[in-house]
């Protein structure tokens, strides 16, 4: 068996930018990361009426701005008048939600790794993961390393493939069906994923070798406790997603001293 190349990006991801530390989803946020030395960067990626990609995690506007009902109802222009700053913290009163055009060509300034999570408007599984693919084709060089596309909707995923192919995806999976993950590897094996991504507590050693002798990666979300952040390291998976930036330390590989 041909041994699986190492995985082409930092292990820390920063999710949603800085976890908790500044709001989800927000260009604040992912400069917070950036400052505590993170690398590569989770957000979550949806559809305005207009159809233009921008960053929220819920499908519905009241937990993270100031904003009522779906998200995907308003217009890029509405979308960008919100306050998605205020529900965190006085200090971040103001602060947009941004689209995932304006996150890339910062990743891309900064040289930064970027995961977007497609998390459509429930119904526009397939047209958001087209839009993801097509925005990348666009904006993103082909010389550069590649950002991770990953969803929970395996009709994002095809859409994202057949619009982007040469854009690596990951399968996210919070339960297994059957309890062994075998039905959820052969779906990221038939969607040409390269990476699984799991509620972390669902790997063990027999699970992390089958995943690599099928030749995917291993990553985890949300991990945020130094035991378990352990155990994934011990189990040699990839990837680890967190909210901690104030804990763990890429520099490091781990808890901060
Ligand atoms: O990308 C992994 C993680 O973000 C998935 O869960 O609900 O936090 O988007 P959620
Ligand atoms: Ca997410």
């Amino acid at each position: 068996m041909t041994p699986l190349a190492p995985w082409p990006y930092p292990r820390w991801v920063a999710h949603r930018g800085a976890g908790k530390l500044a709001p989800e989803n927000t260009m604040s946020a992912f400069r917070l990361g950036a400052r505590h030395g993170y690398r590569f960067f989770e957000c979550d990626a949806k559809l305005s009426r207009d159809g233009v990609l921008f960053l929220m995690h819920d499908a519905t506007l009241e937990r993270t701005t100031n904003g009522r009902g779906i998200g995907g109802d308003l217009a890029m222009g509405e979308i960008a008048q919100l306050d998605a700053g205020s529900w965190h913290s006085r200090a971040y009163a103001g602060e947009q939600l941004p689209t995932l055009e304006a996150l890339a060509r910062w990743c891309l300034a900064n040289h930064l790794h970027l995961n977007v999570e497609i998390k459509p408007t429930p119904g526009q599984e397939e047209e958001t993961g087209r839009a993801c693919g097509e925005l990348m084709n666009r904006i993103w060089p082909q010389a550069a390393v590649p950002p991770l596309f990953t969803s929970f909707k395996p009709e994002a995923l095809k859409a994202a493939r057949d619009a982007a192919p040469h854009i690596p995806r990951g399968l996210l999976v919070d339960k297994f069906g059957d309890g062994t993950g075998d039905a959820e590897l052969k779906l990221a094996l038939d969607l040409g994923c390269s990476a699984l991504v799991l509620n972390h507590a669902l790997w063990n050693h027999a699970l992390v070798a089958k995943v690599h002798g099928a030749g995917l990666y291993c990553s985890s979300y949300t991990v945020n406790d130094p035991w378990a952040a352990q155990r994934l390291i011990a189990l040699g998976t990839d990837g680890i997603i967190t909210d901690r930036l104030d804990l763990f330390s890429p520099a490091q590989d781990g808890p901060l001293l």
